[in-house]
Parts: C-alpha cells; sequence; structure tokens
C-alpha cells in the first residue's frame, strides 16, 4: 500500500499552515495548546452544516451562541422560539430533533454531553455521522467522519471505480484506514477543508492539492470524474396532444384533476398521455370540441418521473371552458405554457 502515514501527515501539515478560521472551530495552533472545543458549539455546528453551507451557518451559530450560550440555556427554550431562530435553516424536524437532543442532555446526562461516539449516537437525533463528526473534533476520538465531502475525497484519491451509492461502504472503509489515535479531530477537519476548498466537487485545484502524489484519481488524468455515478436510468416516455382552443384574445383552459400530477392547476385541454405517439387522425379526434385543427408541431417537457411528448393542434372555436386571456398565461404550469406558445406559432 502506498505510505500512509507520510500522506497523513502531508495533509495535517497543510491543515496546519491553512485551516479555515470558523466560528466553531479551535484551530490547530490552540488544539496542540491543549484547548478543546465546547462540544455543545461542536454539535450544533455539525447539525447546521448537514443542512446547509458554512457561510450560510455561520451567522445562524453565532446568534444560537450568543442567545443560548450553554446546552442547558438550549433544552430550557420554548419550541415556538426555537422554531423561530431556525427559520432559514430548512428542515423543522431538524430543529425538533436539536431540541430534543438538548433535552435529553439536559435531563439524563446533567448538562454534560456523552464523550463517546456510542454515548453521542444514543441521544435522540443524532445520527452516525454526528456522533462521529462530535466524537472526533469535540473530544479527539479515533472516530471516522464520513460525509459526502469525505466520501468524494476517498473516490479520488483511491479511483474507487464502484458508482455511488454502491461505493458508500467502500468508501468508508478506505476512511477508516486513514483514522489514527494521532489528533483525530485536526483530522477530521482537515479532510472536511480539502473537500471543501481543494478536492471540490467540481473542477477539483488539484495543483495545490497537498496529498496530489498519492491520488490514484489524478493519475488516471481525469480525476474530476470521480466519484464514479450509475448512469441514471432513463426516463420512460410517454405522448399526448394539447389542443389550443382560441376565441379572440381568449383561450380556452380546463382545470386538472385535484389529484394527480399538477393537480388542480389550470390547463390546455390534453388527451391521455399515453406510451405511444398520437397519429394526426388519433389526435383530431380525440380534441374536445370538433375544429378546424391545425397542427402547431410538438414539445418536449421533463417531468420527475417521465419525459412527454406533446403534440400541439390549434383552432378557433368555442365550448364551456376556462376562457382566459393571453395574458393570464404566465401563471400556467410551464408544460403547458410552452404548449401555448406552440400553439401560437405562425404556419
Ligand atoms: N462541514 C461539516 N462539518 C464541518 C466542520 N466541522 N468544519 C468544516 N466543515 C464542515
Amino acid at each position: 500500500m502506498r505510505d500512509l502515514p507520510a500522506l497523513r501527515s502531508a495533509l495535517l501539515a497543510w491543515y496546519d499552515r491553512q485551516a479555515r478560521d470558523l466560528a466553531w472551530r479551535v484551530g490547530p495552533v490552540e488544539r496542540r495548546a491543549g484547548v478543546r472545543g465546547d462540544p455543545y458549539g461542536v454539535w450544533l455546528s455539525e447539525v447546521m452544516l448537514q443542512q446547509t453551507t458554512v457561510p450560510h451557518a455561520t451567522p445562524y451559530f453565532l446568534s444560537f451562541t450568543q442567545r443560548w450560550p450553554t446546552v442547558l440555556d438550549l433544552a430550557a427554550v420554548e419550541d415556538g422560539d426555537l422554531m423561530a431562530a431556525w427559520a432559514g435553516l430548512g428542515y423543522y424536524a431538524r430543529a425538533r430533533n436539536l431540541l430534543a437532543c438538548a433535552r435529553a442532555v439536559a435531563a439524563d446526562h446533567g448538562g454534560v454531553f456523552p464523550d463517546t461516539e456510542e454515548g453521542l449516537r444514543a441521544l435522540p437525533g443524532v445520527g452516525a455521522y454526528t456522533a462521529a463528526a462530535v466524537a472526533a473534533i469535540a473530544f479527539d476520538r479515533e472516530a471516522n467522519v464520513v460525509d459526502g465531502n469525505v466520501e468524494r475525497v476517498m473516490a479520488r484519491l483511491f479511483a474507487v471505480e464502484t458508482p455511488v451509492p454502491d461505493a458508500k461502504p467502500e468508501l468508508k472503509a478506505l476512511a477508516a484506514d486513514l483514522v489514527t489515535a494521532d489528533r483525530p479531530g485536526d483530522w477530521a477537519q482537515a479532510l472536511m477543508d480539502l473537500g471543501a476548498t481543494v478536492c471540490r466537487p467540481r473542477s477539483p485545484l488539484c495543483d495545490v492539492c497537498p496529498i496530489s502524489a498519492w491520488c490514484a484519481g489524478l493519475q488516471t488524468g481525469a480525476p474530476g470524474t470521480y466519484p464514479r455515478k450509475a448512469p441514471k436510468a432513463d426516463r420512460p416516455r410517454r405522448y399526448g396532444v394539447a389542443y389550443m382552443l382560441t376565441q379572440g384574445d381568449d383561450v380556452a383552459l380546463v382545470r386538472r384533476p385535484p389529484k394527480g400530477l399538477l393537480g388542480g392547476m389550470l390547463g390546455l385541454p390534453t388527451s391521455d398521455w399515453r406510451g405511444a405517439p398520437w397519429s394526426d387522425d388519433e389526435a383530431i379526434a380525440a380534441a374536445p370540441p370538433a375544429a378546424a385543427w391545425r397542427d402547431r408541431g410538438a414539445v418536449e417537457h421533463v417531468f420527475t418521473h417521465f419525459s412527454l411528448t406533446l403534440r400541439v393542434f390549434a383552432a378557433e372555436g368555442d365550448g364551456d371552458f376556462v376562457w382566459t386571456p393571453r395574458q393570464g398565461l404566465g401563471a400556467l404550469p410551464s408544460v403547458f405554457l410552452k404548449a401555448a406558445l406552440a400553439g401560437e406559432r405562425l404556419v
């Protein structure tokens, strides 16, 4: 195996030189002097960072720790106050878990965070990643801290050909081989900093990478192509016909059934969306009223679960519809807006 101790030294030396200055971080110099992070701050920052980026999380972290300087202060907060403070950070479920965890630390642990990975993992709302991160960063436990950044670094460093997500256990095992009892907290943060600033998702900065000499991905000539991704299954294609019926400046719309795709929204009348294309005769036979329908081409739209090819036919006519002026069409779902624009196309 390549010289892993030398790789570790190179990355830790890089971290010593240029660790990012983060609000919750005890930098390498202070750490050497024996300063340890406050487990409460480490835990709070990790929960916030699972939700968002460092620049977005930082002001929240500062205001939380100013308002609630200890886990006991946080545990005493009213649910509504916490939810209000969390607004802008995403899923409220996380905020509820945060409070449940703070209350468990207060009630069951006397306000002191457990100092092992297992002890942390047993707290409500604390998953494997958070437990490992807090154990390593706050308590310098030999924990393997693997998030998406670390997975990417491992996939490149070892040129892992297995696509994600299948590769996850392999990537975790590779990361584990690099963790030792020496500076586990700094190691975890060094890998995170490397992933965030150098081994970036797109256009990695291999020229300035402190561990490029060990990187099998770089040797392939295309490090940015790792981690490999399983090819996306092709979306099935459906076919339909949209009818642009007009009367002067008004366009005929229908309200879609409340359940299902685009439920309850206004749209152009359409045929069924089926697995086979529609011929001209079929399209005209399926039209809502008989009219002098003219072919206006087709539009493509991609939904989450299928792609749609929608032929568009246009005619002047009458009938029981939601007649809507043309300038009101901007509010339509984009598939219908595309079709309406095609319907206006001059032949
Ligand atoms: N991303 C998640 N946790 C982090 C940490 N402790 N430092 C830097 N980036 C992170």
